[in-house]
């Protein structure tokens, strides 16, 4: 499964448009399990991770989904930034202290059912703290809150905290920004995804300008190759 995205952090018409097929797609892209966590990840820095965590949080918290977002980059955590929330706490002091309620410790944002966790700063030790019981244990509970939690997370070809937290997630989902495709990185990320075992789902193609900006967006599943919203956009241009 794959979609196309100009996506740049905003969410205009036709990003949004995106977003919901991104949507549906996770929704129908396992069969037999329901996708209630996710992580994003991406071979390389700046592909548009946290963009593509932050859209797509929005859009299934447009649909009416209990949506937490989590701030799963201990290495460089931007979310807070880019939603200008100043959250009081983070999911590192729920590890250490049992007795806060999960729903004490996440931020809601603007939008409803957007609700956001951020994560300790100046973390000494992630892998460790991500690899803990504790922390396979905070997302069950999460679980029990949420309808569905995303988690932003930093490169994989880089760190490899998320192939940790791709192994506790029903799906991970690979960002790749148009132009910037190293085909052997992504070779061995997947491969290094997969060797943790890591439900990957699919790709989301980020920054595509072609003709895809004209008529509206394609979208990949498997061999299939459907065209949509092409007949919007002809009726927007007579
Ligand atoms: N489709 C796009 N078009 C234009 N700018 C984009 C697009 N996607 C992301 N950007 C910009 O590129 C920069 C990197 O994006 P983002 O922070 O989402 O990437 P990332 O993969 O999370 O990076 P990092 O690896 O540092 O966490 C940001 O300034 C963002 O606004
Ligand atoms: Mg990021």
């Amino acid at each position: 499964m794959a979609v196309n995205m100009n996506a740049a952090g905003t969410i205009v018409p036709e990003v949004s448009e995106a977003f919901k097929t991104l949507r549906t797609n996770i929704r129908f892209s396992s069969v037999d399990k329901e996708i209630r966590t996710l992580a994003i990840t991406s071979a390389m820095p700046e592909e548009g991770k946290t963009t593509v965590a932050i859209s797509l949080a929005a859009a299934m918290a447009e649909e009416g989904k209990k949506t937490l977002l989590v701030e799963a980059d201990c290495r460089r955590p931007m979310v807070a930034n880019r939603r200008s929330l100043r959250p009081a706490t983070n999911w590192l002091e729920l590890l250490y202290d049992d007795s806060i309620p999960v729903m004490n410790a996440v931020e809601p944002t603007r939008q409803k059912n957007f609700y956001f966790l951020d994560s300790g700063r100046d973390m000494k030790r992630p892998v460790e703290i991500l690899s803990s019981k504790k922390f396979r244990m905070l997302v069950e509970k999460l679980k029990q809150e949420f309808d569905i939690v995303i988690f932003d997370t930093p490169p994989v070809g880089v760190f490899i905290d998320a192939a940790i937290l791709s192994e506790m997630m029903d799906g991970t989902l690979l960002v790749i920004r148009a132009g910037m495709v190293d085909a052997k990185k992504e070779q061995e990320v997947v491969a290094q995804l997969k060797k943790a075992k890591a439900n990957i789902l699919g790709v989301a193609l980020n920054g595509v300008r072609s003709y895809s900006d004209e008529y509206g967006y394609y979208y990949r599943d498997g061999k299939k190759r459907k065209k949509i919203a092409k007949k919007r956009a002809f009726s927007r241009r007579s």
